[in-house]
């Protein structure tokens, strides 16, 4: 089974590239822009990611992308994690990045655009590797904030495939941003928003009524509704799971204890990511090994997996046709 993973052509649709910082790259980063970190060593650093939810979580994300403030920290960063990701047989990867989280810090939105840009066109070049970009407004700041960085962002628009909504779920409802998310329907762009992870089923239902999305990231808390649970399988709206992330941040106990069977089992567009992989103790290759280990799952099983992605993937139709 580890070798058909390995080999199986995989499609991930949920990962945040700032979540790809591994500890040996923030440490030479920090190093190269002469910033001091909170952690003696790599080991240390490691040590520290131990987290008691999604909040504890994302305090050390925000903190770990400081050492990203030259154009030339983006690209690493990015070339990095699309090396990584193809030597496990990743085929195309929909990437999540937060400008605001950068702005916030003084990096401009150009800084980060031009290096991002720029790991994907080599990466497209070289690697037979392709990718897709989602701007993602942070859910935890203002709406009217998230408004104005999508204007900044209009020289950027025709390189972005989707927008989407991430950050501290709690207490930030989908509505918050009903406003973005119609902006962004009037720009031709698709949406995506973070959902069910942490939050209430309600907010699924709100992501699909208000923010029209195409997809439901996380979204496992889908099963505490029937409603929102046939509206999911009646649309056959994809849920990006991302069991390593769900362990990490406690949403469940053990992956033993996941609902993904359940998903499955309830006739749901599932397909797996790994969203924060150097936090989450591994890549798109380690989450389907977990499952495979937690679940039993067949061969057909992560097939069909990988074939939902892969429809739902933003790709060419020629790439796809290459891809299914
Ligand atoms: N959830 C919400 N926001 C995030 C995450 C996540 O798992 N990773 C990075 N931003
Ligand atoms: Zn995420």
């Amino acid at each position: 089974m580890n070798e058909f993973l390995r080999q199986l052509p995989k499609v991930e649709l949920h990962l945040h590239i700032e979540g790809t910082l591994e500890p040996e790259l923030m440490f030479a980063l920090a190093a190269r822009n002469g910033i001091e970190l909170p952690y003696a060593s790599v080991d240390e650093a490691k040590a520290a990611y131990d987290f008691k939810d999604l909040q504890g979580f994302l305090d050390l994300y925000y903190q770990g992308m400081n050492v990203l403030r030259n154009e030339q920290d983006f690209y690493d960063l990015a070339m990095d994690y699309f090396k990584r990701a193809r030597s496990e047989g990743v085929m195309h990867i929909d990437i999540h990045f937060d400008p605001q989280a950068h702005l916030q810090r003084g990096v401009p939105l150009e800084v980060v655009m031009a290096g991002l840009l720029r790991a994907k066109e080599e990466a497209e070049a070289s690697l037979d590797l392709t990718i897709g970009m989602i701007m993602a407004f942070l859910r935890d700041r203002p709406a009217d904030e998230a408004l104005h960085v999508l204007e900044q962002a209009s020289p950027y628009w025709k390189f972005l495939d989707a927008i989407g909504l991430d950050s501290a779920e709690r207490d930030h409802p989908p509505v918050k941003f009903q406003a973005l998310f119609a902006r962004a329907k009037e720009l031709g762009l698709v949406r995506v928003a973070h959902a069910g992870e942490e939050g209430p089923a309600e907010y699924i239902a709100q992501a699909l009524d208000i923010l029209e999305v195409q997809r439901i990231d996380h979204g496992v808390r889908c099963l505490e509704s029937d409603d929102v649970v046939k509206r999911l399988r009646d649309q056959q709206t994809v849920l990006t799971v991302c069991p390593l992330s769900n362990v990490s941040l406690k949403v469940v106990e053990r992956l033993s204890d996941h609902a993904l069977p359940q998903l499955l089992a309830e006739g749901l567009k599932v397909t797996i990511s790994s969203d924060d992989p150097a936090y989450f103790g591994g890549g798109l290759l380690e989450n389907h090994l977990a499952c495979a280990d937690a679940f039993g799952w067949d061969e057909d099983t992560f097939r069909m997996l990988n074939r939902y992605a892969i429809e739902e993937a933003f790709v060419s139709e020629q790439r796809r046709d290459e891809l299914l």
